[in-house]
């Protein structure tokens, strides 16, 4: 058949699946071991993105080969040296599954059949796995998404009606810490509460919300006639990993009666390792928290879950009726309990990574990304050209390069121009911060390919390029 004869069917179905497999397997292959460098993007293939939108159908095996070589140009999290912002290991596995999802595309929106077993057992999987007593939940399109969801659970309880009405002009504030991540500032934005109105709650030594200065807060805003709607504690700060004390916050929380969430998109999979376990200690008594899967779970994005201690929340911020969703025989639509309408099924990479990997296995893992940045913080100590910015708790280390000799007022300059002669290196893929102020380089482990040995790596590249 040549091509045009079936608008519908991929000429060739068999062979382009084979040809795929090929490209999946040595890709795999390449994400074994760290590369010496980067590759450029070659100029032809980068003429060929400049095409207008292609007429006569195209055969599928220069699209695929064209596909394969620019993402084997780009970068990807899943290289073991990947060590910037926070990524994932990119498991095999969540591969396979992706493909299958994707195949079926079922929609979680709506009664899906026995898709909807695979979503629910993963969130009761997840919630075991970190210790939460979860009641309600959904899978999301990731962490910014997660801490929206759970916001407008508690704006409708704080505010009942809120979702119709609006504030109706009534002052309300949340609170989070200094270092929260920006998602939380946009989720406030979007829920019209106004970021004006976030307090941001100043850290202690440790660079966790300090829980006195939340009670003062609070009860200076009730005073005022301003409605607290939610707490919003970070469980790992993406800048240095900070958890915020769960159980002083609960204190603080539950005789106000103000929602307490927890934003764990990146550190709460931590909760499930022995060595960290302790930081997360009043989990349980938080009203909701966000877990992003498709980081330290190590699967593909989009894959973020939020998770309630009680039911009916989800339900009273977002159930309704329209006449192309009736609730024929009783049956709720999944879409009654989300922010968003067409959900495809990535709970499946979270479901199948659990399956083939199990807990004992990713707590391993987790212990072992953990020690990578233990690892890490001892050579940083060591070595007398680098220093630390603070006191790593989970797998986020902040430090700087501070060359003997180097005048203070350089080194903001210096470890910014190093990071990114880093990045044009290729060797080790880091992102500069600045904490306090200072900038610096910051690496975040939760990828289970990088492997102890390569640790040292980091500081001999830095020392090398700085
Ligand atoms: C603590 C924290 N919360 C929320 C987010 C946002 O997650 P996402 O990018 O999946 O929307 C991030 C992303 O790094 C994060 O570190």
């Amino acid at each position: 058949m040549s091509p045009g004869d079936d608008p519908r069917a991929l000429v060739g179905r068999e062979a382009v699946l084979a040809d795929l497999a090929r490209v999946i397997a040595d890709a795999w292959a390449s994400f074994d071991k760290p590369r010496i460098s980067e590759p450029e993007l070659d100029p032809a293939l980068g003429e060929r993105f400049e095409t207008p939108l292609p007429g006569p159908p195209g055969d599928s095996e220069s699209a695929l080969a064209d596909a394969a070589r620019v993402l084997d140009a780009s970068v990807s999290p899943s290289r073991p040296l990947y060590l910037a912002y926070i990524g994932s290991t990119g498991l095999e596995i969540g591969v396979l599954a992706s493909a299958l999802a994707a195949t079926y595309d079922p929609n979680l929106a709506v009664a899906a059949g026995g898709a909807e077993l695979v979503e629910e057992q993963s969130l009761r999987w997840v919630a075991e796995f970190v210790g939460y007593p979860l009641a309600d939940g959904a899978f999301t399109s990731g962490g910014m998404t997660s801490n929206l969801t759970a916001l407008l659970a508690a704006r409708e309880q704080a505010v009942p009606g809120a979702r119709v009405e609006g504030l109706g002009g009534r002052r309300a504030a949340v609170y989070c810490s200094a270092e929260a991540h920006h998602s939380v500032v946009r989720a406030v934005e979007v829920c019209g509460i106004g970021s004006a109105w976030i307090r941001r709650i100043e850290l202690d030594e440790e660079r966790r919300m300090l829980p006195s200065a939340l009670v003062g807060a609070i009860d200076a805003d009730r005073a005022d006639g301003v409605t607290p709607i939610a707490v919003i504690a970070t469980a790992g700060t993406t800048l240095t990993g900070a958890v915020d004390p769960l159980d002083a916050l609960a204190d603080v929380t539950e005789p106000r009666g103000v929602w307490l969430h927890v934003d764990g998109a990146y550190g709460l999979p931590a909760a499930a390792a022995p060595s960290a376990s302790a930081l997360f200690a009043g989990l349980d008594r938080t009203d909701s928290a966000t877990i992003d899967a498709h980081k330290w779970l190590g699967v593909q994005k989009p894959c973020s879950v939020v998770l309630l201690r009680q039911a009916g929340f989800l339900e009273a911020m977002f159930g309704h009726e329209e006449r192309y969703m009736l609730h024929d025989h009783g049956l709720a639509n999944p879409v009654d309990r989300t922010l968003e309408y067409s959900r495809p099924l990535n709970s499946l990479r979270l479901w199948m990574a659990f399956r083939v990997h199990g807990a004992e296995q990713y707590k391993a893992w987790i212990e072992r990304t953990l020690e990578n940045a233990r690892e890490l913080t001892r050579l940083v100590r060591e070595h007398d050209e680098f220093e630390l910015l603070h006191e790593p708790r989970l797998s986020t280390v902040c430090f700087r390069h501070a060359p003997t000799g180097m005048p203070a007022e350089d080194l903001d300059r210096h470890n910014l121009d190093l990071a990114d002669a880093m990045q044009r290196d290729g060797r080790i893929y880091l992102a500069p911060a600045a904490v306090d102020g200072r900038s610096c380089l910051r690496v975040a482990f939760v990828n289970f390919r990088t492997t102890r040995e390569l640790v040292p790596r980091v500081l001999e590249v830095a020392a090398e390029l700085g």
